[in-house]
């Protein structure tokens, strides 16, 4: 069989590839060695994390609605229909894939690829049997995997990694998170809201790193509200496994007086890594860089001729929906268009209550980069909607530059944040100024006018402050 292009898994980033490679008319085929399409982000990460941050939301809220003059009973948590509705949710997420693959006449082949010369792909299925596909081009899309912390092992149960915290049979009475990145802070909100004890270590001395810093502080504040405890500037120096749980010690990250901490349930969420194991990748010669990442060109180009890389497994935001959008561009310059993804301008989003969202540069960055810019800031204490819902929570920040006023980032926390972020980036991407977005009718009362009064606030004009 040979194809124009074969692409190597089937996550959002292969996935989306191959259907549009597809529609531009190339004969098209994937490879997946799960036995669901979908990769990461719709079997172990985004759409099952979301369900259970769902579901989780509507517990508590549900403990709430008496406040609002509704009477029901207590809600009581059957936890094991909860992770049905999350795996039905899954399920009905990969079949949706499956469909398209078929609907777009792209052959899938279930199995591990391996590149073996290029142009050829050796596809393994589980029965061990084995073909030989012959290709123009191959996009490898294999993603990434979790980070492990040295002589800490993740048997699931106990230890867990993501993939495990989606999947606890009983809620732990005591959850303690390694790192307070999105995963940890996720997935600790779930348990949280399920009534766990959430104790977050992080080695640095501040949560989500890489966000705002204003941001993250007052998102620290919130959750602390919420009852997460929070050990920052500590290393986590061993985890050992007692009859039940486990005991973790950890110190001062620039050295001291160990401590410990028991736990029923130990989460690793220390980022990931770039999976390439068992892709041939040394016998074909493909480069990586000096963090395991494929090492491509601005085309999505190898060092070796007709082989692309695309998603987590190459440099840039391990995102889901930047993944999609490398999809798209590499298989329209296959197809000699000009595919084109504007880096500046990837959003992204923290889905716990409130959410956290960001597009464009933070303070920090802007300050490290020495360019002058104005903040324009708007509390939802002020907003009328989130007033009258109470979820007052937060603030939007508008960042623009100081000479052009072309709005460079915008960072919220609060509710819808991960909604509201994308008239941000629609702007952006328009290269508007916070003039543009403050001089936009927004529509009342929504949680978007704390927008618009943001962009007012960059020149202290807002209304309602
Ligand atoms: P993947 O989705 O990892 O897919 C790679 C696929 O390649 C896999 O299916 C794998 O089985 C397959 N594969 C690997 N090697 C081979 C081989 N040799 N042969 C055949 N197949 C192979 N991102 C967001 O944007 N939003 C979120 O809300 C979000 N939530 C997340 C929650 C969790 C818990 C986790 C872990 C991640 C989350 N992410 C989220 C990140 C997101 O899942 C990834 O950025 C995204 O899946 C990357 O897409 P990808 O196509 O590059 O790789
Ligand atoms: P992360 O990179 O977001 O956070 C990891 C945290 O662990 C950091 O704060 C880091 O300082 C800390 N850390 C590292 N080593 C440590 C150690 N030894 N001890 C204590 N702390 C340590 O990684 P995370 O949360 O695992 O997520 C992985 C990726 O998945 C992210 O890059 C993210 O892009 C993606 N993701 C995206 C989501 C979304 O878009 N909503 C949701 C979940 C994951």
């Amino acid at each position: 069989m040979s194809y124009d292009l074969i692409v190597i898994g089937t996550g959002p980033g292969g996935y989306v590839c191959a259907i549009r490679a597809a529609q531009l008319g190339l004969k098209t085929a994937v490879v997946e060695k799960r036995k669901t399409h979908g990769g990461t982000c719709l079997n172990i990460g985004c759409i099952p994390s979301k369900a259970l941050l769902h579901a989780s939301h509507m517990f508590q809220d549900a403990q709430h609605f008496a406040d609002m003059g509704i009477g029901v009973s207590a809600p009581t948590l059957d936890l094991k229909k909860m992770l049905e509705f999350k795996q039905e949710g899954v399920d009905g997420n990969t079949k949706g894939v499956e469909f398209l693959l078929k609907k777009n006449k792209i052959d899938a082949f279930i199995g591990t690829a391996r590149i073996s010369a290029p142009g050829q792909v050796e596809v393994t299925a589980e029965d061990g049997s084995n073909q030989v596909l012959e290709t123009k081009n191959i996009v490898i899309a294999t993603g990434s995997d979790v980070t492990r912390l040295p002589g800490i092992e993740i048997d699931e149960k106990v230890v867990v990694s993501s993939t495990g915290a989606l999947e606890l049979e009983t809620v732990p009475k005591r959850l303690v998170v390694i790192g307070a990145g999105v995963i940890g802070l996720e997935l600790g909100s779930v348990w949280r809201r399920l009534g766990s004890e959430v104790t977050v270590v992080e080695y640095l001395d501040r949560i989500l790193p890489g966000m705002d810093g204003e941001v993250a502080k007052n998102f620290q504040r919130i959750l602390s509200k919420q009852g997460f405890a929070f050990k920052l500037g500590a290393k986590v120096t061993k985890v050992e496994k007692t009859g039940n749980g486990a005991t973790l010690t950890f110190e001062p990250a620039a050295g001291g007086t160990p401590e410990t901490i028991e736990a029923d349930v130990v989460l690793v969420a220390i980022g990931r890594v770039p999976y390439t194991q068992g892709l041939g990748l040394d016998k074909v010669g493909v480069q990586l860089d000096n963090r395991g990442r494929i090492q491509t060109d601005a085309h999505f180009s190898t060092n070796v001729t007709g082989i692309y890389a695309i998603g987590d497994v190459i440099v840039g935001p391990m995102l889901a929906h930047k993944a999609e959008d490398e999809g798209v561009a590499v298989a329209e310059i296959l197809a000699g268009k000009a595919g084109h993804v504007n880096y500046d301008v990837i959003p992204s989003v923290v889905y716990t209550f409130p959410e956290v969202a960001s597009v464009g540069k933070t303070e920090e960055e802007l300050k490290a980069a020495g360019i002058a810019y104005n903040s324009g800031k708007f509390p939802f204490t002020a907003n009328g909607r989130a007033k009258v819902n109470k979820t007052t929570d937060g603030f939007v920040k508008i960042l623009a530059d100081a000479t052009t006023d072309k709005v460079l980032g915008v960072h919220i926390v609060g509710p819808e944040a991960g909604n509201l972020i994308h008239e941000a980036a629609i702007a952006m991407e328009f290269g508007a100024s916070s003039e543009d977005m403050a001089r936009t009718c927004h529509a009342h009362p929504t949680l978007a006018e704390a927008v618009k009064e943001a962009a007012l606030a960059v020149e202290k004009r807002a209304i309602h402050m």
